[in-house]
C-alpha cells in the first residue's frame, strides 16, 4: 500500500515538474526579458541600423562582425549584451549606462536569464518591437 502511494506520488512529481521546464523558461522570457528589451533597447536595436538586432531570437544570436557573441547561454559575463549594459562610462559604440535607465534589478534579471540558458522563443511570442511605455505589450 505504502509502495503504491509512493509510486503514485513519484509519477505525480514527474508530470508536475519535468516536462514544463522549457515552457517556464519561455514564459520567463516573455514576462520579464521581453518587456525590458522592448522598452529600453528596441528603439535602436531593431535591424534598421548596423550591429545588434534584438528583433528575434535568430537575429539576436548573430555574432558581431569580429566574432564576439552578444548572448552566451549560461555565461552572462561572456555575453556582450551584459558587458555593454554594465558599463559605467561612455563607450565609443554605446551610450552611458544611465541613459539606458536600467535598474540593478533589471540587469540582474537579464543576467539570470542568460545564466539559465538565454531561452528565447522562436515563435511569434519571441518577436520584439519598440514599446516606449512601461506597459506590458500584448503577447
Ligand atoms: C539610443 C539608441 C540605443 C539604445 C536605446 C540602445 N543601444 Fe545599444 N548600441 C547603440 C549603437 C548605435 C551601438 C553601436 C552599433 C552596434 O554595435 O550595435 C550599440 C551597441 C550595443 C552593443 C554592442 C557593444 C559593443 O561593444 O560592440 C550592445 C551589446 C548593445 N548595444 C546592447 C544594448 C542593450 C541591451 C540595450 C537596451 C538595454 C541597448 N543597447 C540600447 C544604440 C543604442
Amino acid at each position: 500500500m505504502t509502495r503504491l502511494i509512493f509510486a503514485a506520488l513519484f509519477s505525480l512529481a514527474l508530470t508536475c515538474c519535468s516536462s514544463p521546464q522549457a515552457g517556464n523558461k519561455q514564459h520567463y522570457f516573455i514576462s520579464n526579458v521581453k518587456p525590458v528589451l522592448q522598452q529600453h533597447c528596441l528603439r535602436c536595436h531593431n535591424g534598421t541600423g548596423p550591429g545588434l538586432n534584438l528583433s528575434t531570437q535568430a537575429t539576436a544570436f548573430v555574432p558581431t562582425v569580429d566574432g564576439r557573441r552578444y548572448l552566451v547561454p549560461g555565461d552572462p559575463d561572456a555575453s556582450l549584451l551584459i558587458q555593454a549594459i554594465q558599463r559605467n562610462g561612455t563607450h565609443p559604440k554605446m551610450m552611458p549606462r544611465d541613459l539606458l535607465s536600467l535598474t540593478e534589478d533589471q540587469i540582474g534579471m537579464l543576467r539570470e536569464w542568460i545564466e539559465d540558458g538565454a531561452v528565447w522563443p522562436s515563435d511569434k511570442s519571441g518577436q520584439l518591437s519598440h514599446q516606449p511605455s512601461g506597459e506590458h505589450p500584448a503577447h
